[in-house]
């Protein structure tokens, strides 16, 4: 049966990267109709009650109806290891990622984590996500199955690593393309998952295996492929000896065929002049993470490729210090500002939701509030603590109302999360 959903109701018609603020919709007594897992209408509340009188109704007041947080880049084997103190990104990565990776050899763990992290996110609003597994086969199987369970769209890959690595958590170039082909045709396209072609990062990877996973990419093409650009200026340092023949950090992945439309990098913070031209001339995606970038010490991404480039979103848990979108669009505006660009709260909103969604080629199907579109929704309380509530309370617009709980709002900010159509009833330990 149909269902009316009533609030205030967030959309947007076009990119407000490109046309600010006018690229946003705004109904302040405003409905989205849902049935069968779609969205079919949305607009003025009144005119949709006349025009659905069947539809059931959940009205959420003065509540803020948007599509649900999409999250472009996480690693959800991290969930336990999130805000581990004081190290830079390769010893983080040595004393606490990969340490932690390892457990996941243990499939009872990763189902466990898998719903840890699925929980945790959906609290927080975040009905989509695009994660790193590790390099254990089960660890795909497990999010996946979580995700399917939850009935979310998500795109989860094995994290291959052939070098550089401990003892326990390395593949090879043979068995990375092999479980990852696997994989891919086991899950990708059922129900909402999609499998992304994952090869850690460089440093961790011979070309060789980069070669492979190019292969694979090709015979895949409708696959995106993720993995890490230039998040440190050590880790760049390192990439130029083990690579000594590449011109730069993009060529590593762009001699063995992993750069092209689909490719996604996470963090891209210090680019060349070269690498930006290519990436745009190519029509990659990166994706910032602000928290990440600022926890883990990595720099300040620049805003202003959202001109040439789809850019996402991303918490990058667990080196991003929290689950929320909401604290990740916080850290987004405070780089920005950092960096002399002012990012307006359509900006961020959109970057959380159409953005992510765009970065990762599903922008007409998540990420937005249209007719057609699927119906992953969150319903924000704009009034979430004493401290949001009065500096809420004399707005004059919807962005000014909104902006505080972007700053200071976390998952006690999320009423509700509807994922494809159905309320979603959260594990009890989270409610
Ligand atoms: N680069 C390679 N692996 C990782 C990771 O797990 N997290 C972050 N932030 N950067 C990486
Ligand atoms: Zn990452």
């Amino acid at each position: 049966m149909a269902r009316l959903l009533l609030g205030q109701v967030l959309w947007f018609a076009g990119d407000p990267m490109i046309l600010g603020e006018a690229a946003a919709r705004h109904e302040s007594h405003g409905g989205v109709l849902v049935d069968a897992g779609r969205i079919v209408a949305a607009g003025p509340a009144d005119r949709l009650r006349a025009a659905h009188p069947g539809a059931a109704v959940t009205d959420y007041g003065r509540d803020l109806i948007s599509a649900g947080f999409v999250d472009a880049h996480v690693h959800y084997p991290q969930t336990a290891i999130i805000a581990s103190w004081g190290k830079r990104l390769i010893d983080w990565l040595n004393t606490y990622t990969f340490p932690e990776e390892m457990r996941f050899a243990d499939a009872g763990y990763a189902a466990a984590i898998a719903a840890r992290y699925l929980d945790l996110t959906l609290a927080n609003g975040t009905t989509s996500f695009c994660t790193y597994a590790t390099i254990h086969p089960q660890s795909v199987e497990a999010i996946f199955a979580g995700a399917q369970q939850r009935g979310q769209r998500i795109w989860a890959g094995k994290t291959c690593m052939d070098r550089n690595a401990p003892d326990g958590l390395r593949d090879t170039v043979q068995s990375a393309y092999d479980d990852s082909r696997r994989l891919l045709e086991r899950w990708h396209g059922r129900d909402r998952l999609s499998y992304v072609i994952t090869p850690r990062f460089s440093p961790t990877s011979t070309p060789e295996q980069l070669a492979a996973l190019g292969a694979l990419w090709r015979e895949h093409p409708d696959c995106l492929m993720q993995t890490h650009l230039s998040e440190q200026t050590d880790e760049i340092a390192w990439v130029r000896q083990l690579f000594p023949q590449s011109r730069d950090y993009l060529d590593t992945y762009e001699a063995q065929g992993l750069l092209r439309e689909g490719a996604v990098y996470g963090h891209a913070i210090h680019l060349t002049r070269r690498e930006r031209d290519r990436l745009a001339e190519a029509g990659a995606s990166l994706v910032h993470c602000p928290t990440s970038n600022t926890f883990i010490g990595s720099g300040l991404f620049d805003m202003g490729l959202a001109r040439r480039l789809r850019v996402g979103l991303a918490t990058d848990t667990g080196g991003g210090s929290s689950f929320s979108m909401l604290r990740t669009m916080a850290a987004a505006y405070e780089v920005a500002q950092l960096r002399g660009q002012s990012l307006h709260p359509s900006q961020l909103w959109w970057l959380a939701t159409q953005g992510s969604a765009r970065a990762l080629r599903a922008c007409d199907r998540i990420g937005n509030i249209a007719p057609g579109m699927e119906a992953d929704l969150v319903v924000i309380d704009l009034a979430s603590t004493p401290a949001i509530e009065q500096a809420t309370r004399r707005a004059g617009d919807i962005w000014q109302a909104l902006f505080p709980t972007i700053m200071m709002g976390d998952d006690r900010a999320v009423r509700a999360v509807w994922v494809n159509g159905v309320l979603h009833s959260p594990h009890p330990k989270w409610q």
